[in-house]
């Protein structure tokens, strides 16, 4: 019975060694670093940091009482109909509330003349607010400089 497990073993450690080697140049060219301002008592902002954080991007992360968080969303230039729970900064860029980790990587890579992306109120299902699969249908915004904004990204209802 011993052949087995240490076919095993050797499949493990032939797997790790072509994972390092698939993910290591792309992690070590973009690990966009984002701050995050959110309220000490939100559960679901964690939730989010932490799958960003598994995304590949980098969290720093800060408490705010909810008027500092209100005040610093609005010196942001975010729309009030657009606000949720925590604001994140990345590369100059606002991302407000549970925004989906790909949509953020496109906005790097766009580059759009914007103040950042939204996803207002906490839809069910958006990353950190749930399982996908229950998931309510939900926009993703691009807010203009001028405080207009337009759909960046739709999700469909699971
Ligand atoms: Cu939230
Ligand atoms: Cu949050």
């Amino acid at each position: 019975m011993s052949t087995p497990t240490l076919d095993r073993r050797v499949f493990l450690a032939g797997f790790g060694a072509a994972g390092i080697a698939l993910t290591t140049p792309a992690l070590a060219t973009a690990k966009p670093q984002v701050q995050v301002l959110k309220d000490p008592d939100c559960g679901c902002c964690g939730a989010w940091i932490n799958i960003m954080q598994r995304e590949g991007f980098e969290m720093e992360v800060q408490n705010a009482s909810w008027e500092t968080l209100s005040q610093y969303k609005a010196t942001k230039g975010i729309p009030e109909e657009m606000a949720s729970c925590h604001t994140g900064l990345v590369e100059g860029y606002v991302i407000e509330g549970h925004v989906p980790p790909t949509d953020i990587r496109r906005l790097l890579a766009e580059r759009p003349d914007a103040i950042g992306l939204s996803v207002p109120g906490m839809p069910y299902g958006s990353p950190g607010m749930g399982p996908e699969s229950e998931r309510e249908a939900y926009s993703v915004f691009l807010i203009r400089k001028d405080g207009t904004t337009e759909v960046f990204n739709r999700y469909k209802a699971a």
